[in-house]
């Protein structure tokens, strides 16, 4: 394609300066509107904040501003029901409503873009959707930790399961305290997502292109119309820190790896090897040639889509690095990663949310899983320090007592009870293990009411903190 774009109804915004239009090709490669395009309701904030800016400094009469206000409103009630005609030279959405509050405000609208550039303008845009954005990804997620502490409730204090280390059991555990477990890492996600948040509340709006201007306008007071905690120290770092970016790529990348871990689970206790969780069939699916199959598609793509969370932290790190100060047109590639990021972490955390408040567990699974004899083997140990018996030489007792067990000499019951006497015996009945996990944020009933009172606390600590959002 070599053809010349010239525009029919519209000039780009720096048409003055050019000869002609720009090629097809140049508008086909740069153009950022099919994904910015989601910014509009930020984008229409941030020049609602600076027209009533401009108008407090007098750059502005009050008619002029009402004027654009009013275009702002008819431009955004456009959007918002799909009667907004965007043309050819919309480049991206801050050229889009600019045109479009001109074309309805004459020449006040001409006024909208006085000291400020698109730089500082999409910084503003992409903190404001953060703010709101991420905020909703950790509520999501509190959600998904008041799921797990509703069914860790339910489990109580006698469903247990063995607990793995190398995916060998290794020690039984109270289904609750696993289920605990993955919310206690996903309240850490909520922690960090409201950190980030915390972080970015920061208006760069008034760095204008790189350097500020010579009009005389307030940025702190812009910020504050806003809702913005702060405003910009330097107008440099302004229009060029993605920082935030990266960030919230990063807490949604192990977000997502939580939740991956999670999914490989459930896609091992849904198996019938394993056999300790039923899917409802409405978060399960079928198999379009085996007609017996009912297959765990939420928890494998928890899983499988953990890559491309990974590659959107990677991509945008990638393209920061060695950029100069201020803004480069390679900032653009923020935004596909960090909207693509947000929106599968947030269909993610909804998925598995569902998938597990309606799954069944089979507790007689886990039970049997557990109950194995050998799991005892610590406990045994343990008995025998609790009787004076340095660890490593009661270790070295149990290990041969268990060597001669599956050796096919006994059970481990007989084999103990015949060394050890029936004290030490009776440690291997079934359900013994899961009770002496009694030390504080062990994986015993014992432990198990003080660590729920934790967990409560710490979900309204973070559901505190999101209410002030
Ligand atoms: N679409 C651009 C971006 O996302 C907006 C800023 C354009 N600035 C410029 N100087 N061309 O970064």
């Amino acid at each position: 394609m070599t053809g010349s774009h010239e525009p029919t109804d519209g000039h780009t915004l720096w048409h003055g300066r050019f000869a002609g239009g720009p090629a097809d090709a140049l508008m086909a490669y740069t153009v950022s509107l099919p994904f910015d395009r989601r910014l509009w309701p930020d984008d229409v904030a941030g020049s609602r904040a600076h027209v009533r800016g401009l108008a407090r400094v007098g750059l502005l009469t009050d008619a002029e501003r009402d004027a654009v206000l009013a275009a702002l409103d008819a431009v955004s009630a456009e959007l918002a029901d799909g009667t907004f005609g965007f043309v050819d030279s919309d480049e991206d959405i801050h050229t889009a409503i600019e045109r479009r509050v001109t074309e309805l405000a004459g020449a006040a609208g001409a006024k909208l873009h006085t000291a400020r550039s698109r730089n500082d303008q999409i910084a503003t845009d992409l903190r404001l959707w953060c703010k709101r954005e991420l905020v909703e990804v950790a509520r999501g997620v509190t959600e998904l930790q008041r799921v797990l502490l509703d069914r860790a409730v339910s489990a109580g204090d006698d469903a247990y399961l063995p607990g793995y280390t190398h995916l060998q059991r290794a020690q039984p555990v109270l289904l609750a305290h696993h289920l605990l477990a993955h919310g206690v890492a996903l309240g850490r996600d909520v922690d960090r997502l409201l950190d980030t948040v915390e972080r970015l509340d920061v208006s760069p709006l008034g760095a204008g292109a790189l350097a500020g201007t010579s009009l005389p306008i307030d940025p702190a007071a812009t910020a504050a119309d806003l809702g913005f905690a702060d405003v910009f120290v330097n107008s440099l770092d302004a229009v060029s820190d993605r920082d935030f970016v990266a960030e919230a790529l990063f807490d949604l990348a192990l977000l997502g790896v939580h939740l991956s871990r999670i999914g490989e689970e459930w896609v091992l206790w849904t198996s019938e090897e394993f056999g300790f969780a039923r899917l409802d069939d409405a978060y399960a699916t079928g198999s379009s040639m085996l007609p017996q199959k009912k297959n765990p598609d939420i928890a494998e793509l928890a899983r499988g889509k953990t890559g491309r969370l990974v590659g959107n932290l990677t991509a945008v790190l990638t393209m920061l690095k060695g950029l100069p100060l201020a803004y480069n047109r390679d900032l653009q590639e923020d935004k596909e990663p960090l909207f693509d990021s947000v929106e599968q972490v947030s269909l993610a955390v909804a998925a598995i949310t569902g998938m597990i408040a309606t799954a069944t567990f089979v507790p007689q699974r886990m039970r049997a899983a557990a109950d194995a004899e050998v799991t005892a083997a610590t406990d045994i140990a343990e008995w025998l320090v609790r009787a004076g018996t340095p660890f490593r030489d009661a270790h070295a007792v149990v290990g041969s007592l268990v060597r001669r067990h599956l050796a096919g000499e006994g059970s481990l019951h007989d084999l103990v009870a015949a060394d050890l006497g029936d004290d030490a015996a009776s440690l291997v009945a079934p359900g013994e293990g899961v009770r002496r996990r009694t030390s504080p944020g062990g994986a015993g009933p014992v432990a198990l009411p003080a660590q729920l009172e934790r967990y409560r606390a710490m979900l309204d600590g973070l559901g505190s903190r999101l209410d002030r959002r």
